[in-house]
């Protein structure tokens, strides 16, 4: 068990380098610049930015590629896009923008109650379900409490509790996955929060409703527990999760779930946390009054009523999981069995590997702010998109082959 904080010993101007970790990985420097900047708190400036996945125009533009040839399988997204009646949606609202949105979502959080059987008032409605993660520290942790998270965790987990000034407990993994058991023992009485992703994301590992709950159960009713299930969609049906019919006998539990992975809606920032109607209550009021937009309300009430399309969605996702899997093996390289959209595999030499694969258009996540330096991420795509990726890191092996050979 790591503490990974940073540390919380006030504000002022910089000491010559900051030497605090963030989340488990090499801090940021602060910047040697005069002004407000030092008096930020040391916590702050220690933060080391999040690295997303590259976007197509910024490799277009690197390494001087046509964007139509360039495919991105870096950022977990659903290679189907958004359903026709999800962009039928999206139009129609885009009729009318010169009103604010509903600041409460009324629609979309009765659609979710009904669809939950919640109440409408146990809904936190997010700017993605980002947004409903960094609430939870917003209104739980002050600086020097305790957030107690797995090691190769999601990484936002580290990031929102750093800019707290809270310290975060990284408890090592388990073959990569979480050992609830450890987690348990890290629980002090200064913890507030507990973050658990399933599946996890960047290792595709999941643990099974039953054992979660038993952990839920295990952790006192004074510390929130966030059951991260961005990617609950893609578990087989029987797999899936009915955490949020536990919340009544765990008013402490905050389950939280996105409109961008399985339902296609990355861009337009959507997803939501279900919990005790208190505890909304209070995250709603360190909200944004409108932190969730009308296109996006209107998008994710249409996708909400698109079953079909979700389900199709975990099928592909689940045959061309199958498919990207044999290529690794065929390639002979290791991989974590995943139960998300994306799976991690290990590559030796992973950041020439990824040049490579940038140099021929296919676009994957390195995952060095993970400590993984040299595993890679990709996610699931189309049938043909998996076929070009295993092609060019077939490519791309051989290129670091032969680079190392010289
Ligand atoms: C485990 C996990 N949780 C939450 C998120 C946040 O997604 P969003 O803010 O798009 O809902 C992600 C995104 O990659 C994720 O992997």
């Amino acid at each position: 068990m790591t503490d990974t904080s940073a540390p919380t010993s006030g504000e002022g101007p910089p000491r010559a380098e900051s030497s605090a970790p963030s989340g488990g990985r090499e801090a940021a420097k602060p910047r040697a610049c005069g002004g407000p900047i030092h008096y930020a708190p040391e916590y702050v400036r220690a933060i080391a930015p999040y690295v997303g996945g590259k976007p197509i125009e910024e490799v277009a533009r690197e390494l001087d590629l046509d964007p139509s040839t360039i495919i991105k399988l870096a950022s977990n997204e659903n290679p189907r896009g958004a359903s026709p009646k999800v962009q039928a949606a999206i139009a129609a609202a885009a009729t009318e923008l010169t009103r604010y949105p509903d600041g409460n979502g009324f629609a979309l959080k009765t659609a979710l109650a009904k669809r939950l059987r919640v109440q409408p008032e146990q809904i936190v409605l997010g700017n993605g379900s980002n947004d409903v993660l960094e609430l939870v520290t917003q209104a739980f942790l002050r600086p020097g409490d305790h957030a107690v998270y797995s090691q190769y965790a999601f990484i936002v987990y580290p990031l929102a509790t750093q800019a707290r000034g809270a310290v975060g407990i990284e408890v090592s993994a388990n073959d990569y996955g979480h050992d609830l058991d450890a987690m348990q023992h890290a629980i002090t009485p200064q913890t507030r929060v507990v973050f658990v992703a399933n599946p996890n994301n960047p290792t595709g590992t999941w643990l099974a409703g039953d054992v979660v709950e038993r952990f839920v159960a295990a952790v006192p009713r004074e510390v929130i527990v966030v059951l991260d299930e961005a990617y609950n969609e893609f578990l087989e049906p029987s797999q899936q999760s009915n955490a949020t019919a536990w919340i009544e006998r765990y008013p402490n539990l905050v389950v939280s779930h996105t409109f961008s992975k399985a339902h296609g809606l990355a861009a337009l920032r959507v997803g939501y946390g279900v919990m005790d109607a208190a505890v909304a209550d209070l995250m709603n009021r360190v909200r944004q009054p409108f932190n969730v937009n009308a296109l996006a309300q209107a998008a994710a009430l249409a996708a909400l009523g698109d079953e079909q399309y979700v389900e199709d969605s975990r099928v592909m996702n689940r045959d061309g999981m199958r498919q990207v899997e044999n290529g690794l093996r065929t390639l002979g390289l290791r991989f974590l069995p995943s139960r998300g959209n994306f799976v991690l595999f290990e590559a030796r030499d992973a950041n020439a590997v990824f040049q490579s694969l940038l140099r021929r258009g296919v676009i994957v996540r390195p995952v060095v702010n993970y400590n993984l330096p040299t595993w890679l991420r990709v996610t699931i795509g189309t049938p043909s998109e998996n076929e070009r990726f295993l092609a060019a890191l077939g490519k791309a092996l051989e290129d670091s082959a032969s680079t190392r050979a010289h």
